[in-house]
């Protein structure tokens, strides 16, 4: 019998890191009808636009990026050969109607929470599809949670995402997180612990806990008792081998006391969070139901710092939100200069259909939201740059988690998540080195290892 050739899928990622990790568990669920990673999408048998909703940008996008693909598809059927498109993710979720009448060439749209079903669809879409909209839409909330039907994930490197937490039910007045991806769930702590050791005996290091609000985690134990995120680094910290975790994206309303203790009694859990604080005008943070001041931001990162003085902090901040006034704005530059943040993201307001702040009447009109992004951006480069010159001559323990670029180079990263290089043998790729940081690029570390750090330094 001859062995059937392996079919080829490629998949485009948008968005934030659940989309990361939802586009890897879609791999695995499709590796058992035989399909292996494309490298590109021309000549793929199968591609999947994962995709972000969350600014008009980011939708807009796959449109375009759609256009592109059904170029690639038309080519392949004029040599016989078929390609199966669907679209998955957020944009998926909130626009899948418009996306099956726009795109009548796409055979399947599937929201986040139902790529479990995916085989099942492929198999559909095999026997059904005729390019005139008679496609395949799953974009339901299923009662039963997609994490049971997934395949456990396989370790892929010494760092690895896990997806603890999905959803969220805080609704921000400018996000579309809790209608794109549903209701607040978080995985039972056996479960996610059973998913860390297999990750940890394949080889990883370096786990990230995932959740669209991850310290909102509230798992049912086995115990009996609901474990928060605190209790569930503890037990993850058990694990041996495992010795780097962190967690994103937090929210300043979850940060409760046990999880910023877990910060002083738990060495495995990295000095750097993701907390985004998104304004610093108390005005605007009621305006957008973020349910925290700015001061209960600060009290935050005090205690914080007094529990791991070496903390460091990373936001996302939007600007121009409607209403926004120069003094609100120079509130959130106040609170930058303040906190002192080592890395952020930051936007312009984008109004999304469907969420309240979109109706707003008092828009702030795009030239002084492009000005105001300006400023901010420039400032958070600013003390982005500041934090990895000050690196500059310190030692710490970098997990070398790939090759460079450059022959004989390995990259990994600080327990600041900065990128770091340095010249090293292959064979120390999934080990914590302690490097001595000699250069700095604007976002990259050049490091040594530690014992030859003092000739360097002197060199350089
Ligand atoms: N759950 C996280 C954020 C998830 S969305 C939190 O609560 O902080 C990621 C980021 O996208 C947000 O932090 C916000 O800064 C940005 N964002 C979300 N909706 C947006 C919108 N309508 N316009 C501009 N930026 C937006
Ligand atoms: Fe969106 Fe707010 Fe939920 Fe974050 S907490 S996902 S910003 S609604
Ligand atoms: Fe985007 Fe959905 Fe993530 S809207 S940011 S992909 S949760």
């Amino acid at each position: 019998m001859t062995e059937k050739p392996a079919k080829r899928l490629f998949i485009k990622t948008y968005g934030c890191q659940m989309n990361v990790y939802d586009s890897a568990r879609m791999t695995d669920v499709l590796a058992p009808l035989g399909y292996a990673p494309a490298s590109s999408a021309a000549d793929a048998d199968m591609v999947i636009l994962n995709t972000c909703h969350i600014r008009e940008k980011a939708s807009e996008k796959v449109f375009s990026d759609l256009g592109r693909v059904r170029a690639f598809k038309t080519a392949r059927a004029a040599h016989g050969k078929d390609m199966i498109i669907a679209v998955a993710g957020c944009v998926a979720q909130a626009e899948g109607a418009e996306i099956m009448a726009r795109a009548p060439f796409v055979d399947i749209v599937l929201g986040p929470q139902t790529y479990h079903r995916l085989p099942e669809m492929v198999a559909r879409a095999a026997r059904t599809r005729d390019g005139k909209g008679s496609g395949i839409l799953d974009t339901e909330f299923p009662a039963e949670p997609k994490f049971d039907f997934l395949p456990a994930p396989r370790a892929d490197g010494p760092a690895a995402f896990l997806s603890i937490q999905e959803g969220c039910d805080k609704f921000c007045t400018f996000c579309v997180v809790p209608y794109t991806r549903g209701a607040e769930y978080s995985r039972p702590p056996s479960d996610v612990l059973r998913e860390a050791r297999g990750l940890v005996a394949g080889g990883v290091r370096e786990i990230t806990l995932l959740g669209q609000n991850v310290n909102a985690y509230h798992g049912a134990g086995e115990d009996g008792e609901t474990w928060g995120l605190g209790r569930l680094a503890r037990a993850l910290a058990d694990i041996e081998g495992l010795v780097r975790i962190r967690y994103t994206t937090s929210h300043p309303r979850d940060m409760d006391d046990d999880l910023m203790a877990a910060h002083r009694d738990v060495v495995a859990l990295m000095p750097f969070l993701h907390l985004p604080v998104q304004s610093g005008s108390d005005k605007i943070l009621e305006a957008m139901n973020r349910g925290h001041t700015a001061d209960d931001y600060r009290r935050i990162i005090e205690t914080l710092r007094r529990y791991r003085p070496d903390m460091a902090l990373a936001s996302d901040f939007i600007v121009g939100y409607p209403g926004e006034s120069d003094r609100d704005f120079e509130d959130t530059l106040a609170l930058v200069r303040e906190i002192g943040f080592v890395q952020a993201y930051s936007f312009k307001y984008s109004p999304r259909p469907g969420t309240p702040a979109a109706a707003l009447k008092t828009q702030v009109p795009e030239d002084v939201k492009d000005a105001r992004l300006y400023e901010l951006q420039a400032i958070l480069d600013a003390q982005l740059r500041a934090f990895n010159v000050a690196c500059v001559g310190r030692s710490f323990d970098v997990l070398l988690t790939h090759p460079g670029r450059h022959p004989g180079q390995l990259v990994g990263r600080s327990p600041y998540l900065q990128a770091v290089h340095v010249m090293a043998d292959p064979k120390h790729i999934g080990t914590v080195a302690c490097l001595t940081v000699v250069s700095c690029e604007p976002y990259s570390l050049g490091a040594v290892w530690a014992d030859a750090a003092k000739d360097a330094v002197k060199t350089a």
